[in-house]
C-alpha cells in the first residue's frame, strides 16, 4: 500500500517504545488500586490495545464512543456521547485513554461525565497532545508526544474513517 503520509511524524518503533513507558508509569502509580482503563472509540483502540499490555496490574477495560469530526479536519466544537460506559466505575480508579487531545472539549466533557459516576479518581492518558489548539483546560496526567498543529493519521487515528491501520503516524497527504 502506498504511504498515506506527506510527512512521517512518528515511526512505529518510537510509538511503541513510548507507549511501553506510559504503561510502566501507570503500573508504578496504580499498584494496589482498583483500575479501570476507559478507551475512547474509535481512534484510541490501537493505543489502548498496546497500552494495557504494558500495564502489569489487574485492570478492567471499558470503552466509550464520542461524536467525531465526520470528514472535517477541524473540531465542530460540539461533543456528544454516542456510547456510554458498559460498567459502573463508582469507587474505582479510572484512566481515560485517548488518541489525541486537540481543543480539549472531548476530554473535558468525558472527564466531567465520568466524575459524575463518583469514581475514586479519574485521570487521562493521551498518546498525542496538540497544546497550541487548546480551548479548555484539561489536566493530562500521561502524555505520549507533543505535536504541532497538523492533522495526523495512523495508529488508530483517521481521516473520514480511513488510515487507522497505518502502523506509524504522519501528516496526511493533501
Ligand atoms: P478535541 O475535542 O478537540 O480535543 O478533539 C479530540 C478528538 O479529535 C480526538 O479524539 C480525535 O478523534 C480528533 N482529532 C483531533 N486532532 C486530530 C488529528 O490530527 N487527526 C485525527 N483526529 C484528530
Ligand atoms: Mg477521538
Amino acid at each position: 500500500m502506498e504511504s498515506p503520509f506527506s510527512e512521517l511524524l512518528l515511526a512505529e518503533d518510537r510509538i511503541l517504545h513510548r507507549v511501553a513507558e506510559l504503561g510502566r508509569a501507570i503500573t508504578r502509580d496504580y499498584a494496589g488500586l482498583d483500575l479501570v482503563i476507559v478507551g475512547v472509540l474509535t481512534g484510541a483502540f490501537v493505543f489502548v490495545a498496546d497500552l494495557i499490555r504494558h500495564i502489569d496490574l489487574p485492570l478492567e477495560l471499558d470503552f466509550v464512543a464520542m461524536s467525531s469530526y465526520g470528514a472535517e479536519t477541524k473540531s465542530s466544537g460540539e461533543v456528544r456521547l454516542l456510547k456510554d460506559l458498559s460498567h459502573p466505575v463508582q469507587d474505582k480508579h479510572v484512566i481515560v485513554a485517548e488518541d489525541i487531545i486537540d481543543t480539549g472539549l472531548t476530554l473535558r466533557y468525558l472527564m466531567e461525565s465520568i466524575q459524575a459516576r463518583r469514581p475514586a479518581s479519574v485521570a487521562c492518558c493521551v498518546l498525542l497532545d496538540k497544546p497550541s489548539r487548546r480551548v479548555v483546560d484539561v489536566d493530562v496526567r500521561y502524555r505520549g508526544f507533543e505535536i504541532e498543529d497538523r492533522f495526523v493519521v495512523g495508529y488508530g487515528l483517521d481521516h473520514a474513517g480511513r488510515y487507522r491501520n497505518a502502523r506509524s503516524i504522519g501528516v496526511l497527504r493533501s
